[in-house]
């Protein structure tokens, strides 16, 4: 027994000694440039430009979202065949165009030749109020160049094409480096981009989110100096809660904006609310808007 104890003992020390170095060594992040006018009010974010209003990823959204006056508008970024950067969710046209196809094999002049209000319908199909209104797919730099001002939430949804140094010349380019957060679901398409675009921020990719509820759960998590300045995750995944009270409170001391997604309901609003989330990702940011006691009447729509 007491040679099991005096085997455990060096380990223990070691470990002891990591822990007390990180605990000494730990920093919070300061809260990125994008952030710092809206000070401690909850962010409506337009989820695709908010997809439950109207036809999502386009400039028309984008228009509506921001003369309802949310937040940050969220977008998804791909490649056209020719090397464009286009604001597009998914891999393939199909679901929100009268077309079919991936978008990687389609070229800019075809992509944007497809109606992309065709799908969109607010009843389920009976009616498309959105077909043949000239809605299409919009490069990313239509959207700078319309949305100077706007705080954007922008996603890289391909690894390994070069996205992140094509995203980092437009920013450069539109001079809106202190205007996004960006995100991705591919940790090294993240880590890659912050060493190419250094100063802008970024969201935590999904092995720093499991990191941080994995340190939560050992009570760990003031430990974390994070290398990103906002937290966007959803209340659960896969069964397991992710969005725990004490997570959210970790990840406030530690400097983060957590920021939930894809929060529709208003009760799950309310709940997240007072659970410290500080930004809402919805597909209906008038819902966001109105519990918050804002106002949900469209401005005008050259609104920037
Ligand atoms: O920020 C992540 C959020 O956008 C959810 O993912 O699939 O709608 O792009 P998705
Ligand atoms: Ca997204």
């Amino acid at each position: 027994m007491l040679r099991f104890a005096r085997f455990l003992l060096i380990p223990l020390l070691l470990l002891a000694v990591v822990v007390a170095g990180l605990a000494l060594t730990s920093r919070p992040i300061t809260p990125p440039v994008v952030l710092s006018g809206f000070g401690e009010k909850p962010l409506v974010i337009a989820h695709r430009g908010g997809r439950g209003l109207w036809p999502e990823n386009s400039l028309f959204a984008f228009e509506r979202a921001s003369a309802l006056g949310v937040d940050m508008l969220e977008m998804d970024l791909r490649l056209s065949r020719d090397g464009e950067l286009v604001v597009i969710h998914d891999k393939k046209v199909n679901r929100t165009t009268e077309g079919s196809g991936l978008v990687a094999d389609l070229d800019l002049a075809e992509l944007q030749a497809l109606d992309a209000g065709y799908r969109w319908s607010a009843d389920g199909g009976e009616s498309f109020p959105y077909r043949g209104q000239g809605v299409r797919i919009p490069t990313f730099a239509e959207v700078l160049q319309r949305f100077p001002e706007r705080a954007k939430v922008i996603e890289i949804k391909v690894p390994n094409v070069g996205m992140e140094e094509s995203l980092c010349a437009l920013l450069d380019h539109y001079r809106q480096r202190d205007k996004v957060i960006v995100g991705s679901f591919y940790d090294r398409t993240l880590q890659h981009f912050r060493e190419v675009c250094p100063g802008v921020a970024t969201s935590a990719g999904p092995t720093s989110v499991r990191l941080l509820v994995a340190l939560e759960w050992l009570g760990l998590g003031r430990l974390l100096s994070p290398s990103y300045q906002a937290l966007q995750i959803p209340p659960a995944s896969d069964g397991i809660t992710v969005a725990s009270p004490g997570l959210l409170r970790t990840a406030r001391e530690r400097g983060l904006n957590v920021q939930l997604w894809t929060i529709n309901e208003q009760p799950m609003m309310s709940h997240l609310l007072e659970m410290g989330a500080q930004g809402l990702i919805t597909d209906y940011p008038d819902r966001a808007l109105q519990l918050l006691g804002r106002s949900t009447s469209i401005s005008s729509v050259s609104d920037q």
